[in-house]
């Protein structure tokens, strides 16, 4: 068996973290949650006050943090500067403002380097929005998994409501949709499905189907 890299990409909602997790465990492979990695960044440069339009800054800030991402059974764990904010970083107020940040080509430098060198040895399954296209380029297998919105933004509620969140569906929709066009939009590594890329729609399938289908492919490659 081979160690492969497994490169997942696609907009909020589509299932990638929970279902790459699940062929990460089954194929014991390590999982990489690239979105963590901005989310810390995000949430870090709003505790600082640092103004999310200014590239320099952040890079400058990120440049002197540490951001670990650690398995747990709880699932992944993140560490900024040693402190654990797998939690925080979940906020409303770091997802609204993550695609901010994510767009300076700068911060994505620093963190793409980091999660090259995170994959190095192969045996990972990452997911993102530009692994396919940028980070992992030779990636051995390669998916694009997207869902309709509408189905998106019903996962967020049920998870939401899950976690005694209350929230509105129309507004998750629309939360979701802008999330979507600025990830799309942007000009430095925009969310794209690559050319040999496998199209995964989940709009209709089970967490299970999802993950046995992937694994299915990459016992093709392995
Ligand atoms: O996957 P998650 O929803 O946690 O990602 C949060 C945000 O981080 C995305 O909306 C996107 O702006 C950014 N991101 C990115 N490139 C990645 C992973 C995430 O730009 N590889």
């Amino acid at each position: 068996k081979k160690n492969i890299q497994i490169a997942i990409d696609g907009p909020a909602g589509a299932g990638k973290s929970t279902i790459a997790k699940i062929v990460a465990e089954a194929l014991d492979f390590t999982y990489i949650d690239t979105g963590a990695m901005y989310r810390a960044v995000t949430y870090k440069a709003m505790q600082q006050n640092i103004h999310l339009d200014d590239e320099a800054k952040l890079a400058e800030m990120l440049a002197a943090s540490t951001i670990d991402l650690k398995p747990s059974p709880q699932g992944q764990l993140v560490f900024l500067d040693g402190h654990n904010v797998s939690a925080d970083i979940r906020s409303n107020e770091v997802t609204s403002s993550v695609s901010q940040v994510a767009a300076h080509a700068k911060v994505r430098e620093l963190l793409v380097a980091q999660q090259q060198k995170l994959a190095a040895n192969g045996g990972v399954v990452m997911d993102g929005r530009d692994i396919a296209t940028h980070v992992l380029k030779d990636a051995e297998l390669k998916i694009f998994m997207s869902a309709t919105v509408e189905e998106r933004a019903r996962r967020r509620f049920i998870d939401n409501q899950k976690r005694g969140i209350d929230s509105s569906l129309e507004k998750l929709q629309e939360e979701i949709a802008l999330r979507d066009k600025k990830d799309s939009e942007r000009e430095a590594s925009p969310l794209i499905q690559a050319e040999d890329a496998v199209f995964l729609d989940t709009t209709a399938l089970s967490i299970e189907d999802a993950a046995q289908a992937i694994l299915k492919l990459a016992e093709e490659k392995m």
